[in-house]
């Protein structure tokens, strides 16, 4: 008898701008799976403390109120991988998480525990049904280590910041690209310094320097990477 098995399901970690959301949204369009996009979770849990006037550095009275608010939040997702929303308790907060306030805030929430526990609880109930392109940081380590395919995106961290500076331009967000260089740094460092899930490879991981890569040559081969 065969044994049933369970959805798809492609991780695609790695740091900030090394390519993960372009390349993780067009791989689950090609292969019609849902995309997940774990950064923006983080981001809505930072965009609703921002609200509550949560900021860092945070107080250990304030980790509780945090770890309380990321699980009363409903986090949702409309819309197909190239034009996803984002929503928190139904409003669309897409715009609001990109600014360089929230990347630090979704930063800052995310090396909570707590904040932590809730979300990979909930990117598991999301992922489980239906499986998934999966985008993040520990979706290969933590959430899902027994993924189908696990792959880590890298890049210099000079292609990383130009490719997050252009983006923030084309947002119209003012910036200038040393201001990106440098919070990207304090980013990675906080990211990968973490004693909850640092950001690392996954045993089993491949690993893929998209520096001189076209977007399409990395989809190619990640795709070539499924079963
Ligand atoms: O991918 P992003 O830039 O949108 O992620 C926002 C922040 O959330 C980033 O600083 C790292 C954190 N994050 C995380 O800790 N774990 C994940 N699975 C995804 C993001």
């Amino acid at each position: 008898m065969d044994a049933v098995r369970r959805p798809i399901i492609i991780a695609i970690d790695g740091p900030a701008g090394a390519g993960k959301s372009a390349t993780a949204r067009e791989v689950a369009l090609r292969l019609g799976l849902p995309y997940l996009d774990t950064g923006a979770m983080y981001r809505v849990v930072g965009v609703a403390a921002m609200r509550r006037c949560i900021r860092p550095p945070l107080q250990p009275a304030c980790e509780e109120q945090l770890v309380e608010l990321a699980g009363l939040l409903e986090i949702g997702f409309t819309g197909d991988p190239r034009d996803q929303r984002v929503l928190m308790d139904g409003e669309d907060v897409t715009n609001e998480l990109r600014t360089p306030a929230a990347s630090v805030m979704a930063s800052v929430v995310s090396a909570v525990p707590g904040v932590r526990r809730e979300m990979v609880r909930l990117q598991r109930q999301l992922a489980a049904a239906t499986g998934g392109v999966i985008e993040g940081r520990d979706i290969g380590t933590v959430v899902f280590p027994d993924a189908d395919v696990k792959v880590f995106l890298t890049a210099s961290p000079e292609v990383r910041a130009q490719r997050r500076f252009d983006e923030l331009v084309g947002k119209g967000v003012r910036t200038s690209w040393d201001e990106v260089l440098e919070q990207q740094r304090k980013r990675d460092e906080r990211d990968s310094t973490r004693a909850d899930s640092p950001l690392r490879p996954a045993t089993g991981a491949h690993i893929l320097d998209t520096s001189g890569l076209t977007l399409e040559q990395v989809v190619e081969r990640v795709l070539a990477l499924v079963p």
